[in-house]
């Protein structure tokens, strides 16, 4: 399969005493998109950074800032985050009342705009606005923390957001978050993902340049 993978490490797992130099060095060892993990203690249990954190970092980085609101009510945040330097803001569909008007709003910004879906959660809202979507991520753990087990329905559900993009004809992305290993990429490549979020597997080892590097040769190899 000929699809341009990307590796997006989540900051998550990073040093948060030194975010600025871990930006920095997880860049320089190959990541294409960084992961931001945005959680409120209130749609998930857990409480981790705002739009300032993202605006801090922005001059830090070089590629793209992948936003993942784990937040309710989303509208207000995905405005503050796209104007704090943003690139890509996902959200839960269940997390926004309207989710239409949410994907409006962010592509309004000037953001593209990302649906997240978690382990137990329908894929049917695509049905009706994969027109306005830029981005399907596929949760492989319920959100809330890094360094959690893969999940194996993700899979099933990759295979079927594959489908549902491919027949959209839209230039869609669809990444996969949570347990992402070396070990495990290639069977998500081969589901059907072209992008693979990765917190502990890369921030847990001390030389990030080779986890990406043989996450790189486990997506090139058959
Ligand atoms: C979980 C987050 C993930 C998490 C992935 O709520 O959305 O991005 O950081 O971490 P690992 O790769 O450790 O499962
Ligand atoms: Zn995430």
């Amino acid at each position: 399969m000929s699809r341009t993978y990307r590796i997006a490490p989540s900051l998550l797992s990073a040093d948060f005493a030194r975010l600025g130099e871990e930006v920095r060095a997880v860049i320089t060892a190959g990541a294409d998109w960084l992961h931001f993990d945005v959680m409120d203690n209130h749609y998930v249990p857990n409480l981790t950074f705002g739009p300032m954190v993202c605006q801090a970092l922005r001059p830090h980085s070089t590629v793209p800032i992948d936003v993942h609101l784990m937040v309710q009510p989303v509208d207000a945040l995905a405005s503050a985050f796209a104007k704090a330097g943003a690139d890509l803001v996902s959200f839960h569909p269940d997390a926004s009342t309207h989710v239409d008007r949410t994907l409006q709003l962010i592509r309004a910004e000037g953001c593209q705009a990302g649906l997240v879906f978690n382990p137990a959660a329908p894929l049917d809202v695509l049905e009706w606005v994969i027109d306005k979507v830029d981005l399907v991520l596929v949760m492989s753990v319920n959100p809330g923390f890094g360094g959690q087990g893969f999940i194996d329905s993700a899979l099933r559900k990759v295979e079927r957001a594959r489908r549902l993009i491919e027949s959209s004809g839209r230039d869609i992305r669809l990444e996969v978050d949570g347990g992402i290993k070396v070990d495990n990429i290639r069977r998500v490549a081969d589901a059907g993902a072209d992008t693979f979020v990765a917190g502990s597997a890369i921030f847990g080892q001390p030389d990030y340049g080779a986890v990406i590097g043989a996450m790189r040769r486990a997506l090139a190899g058959a």
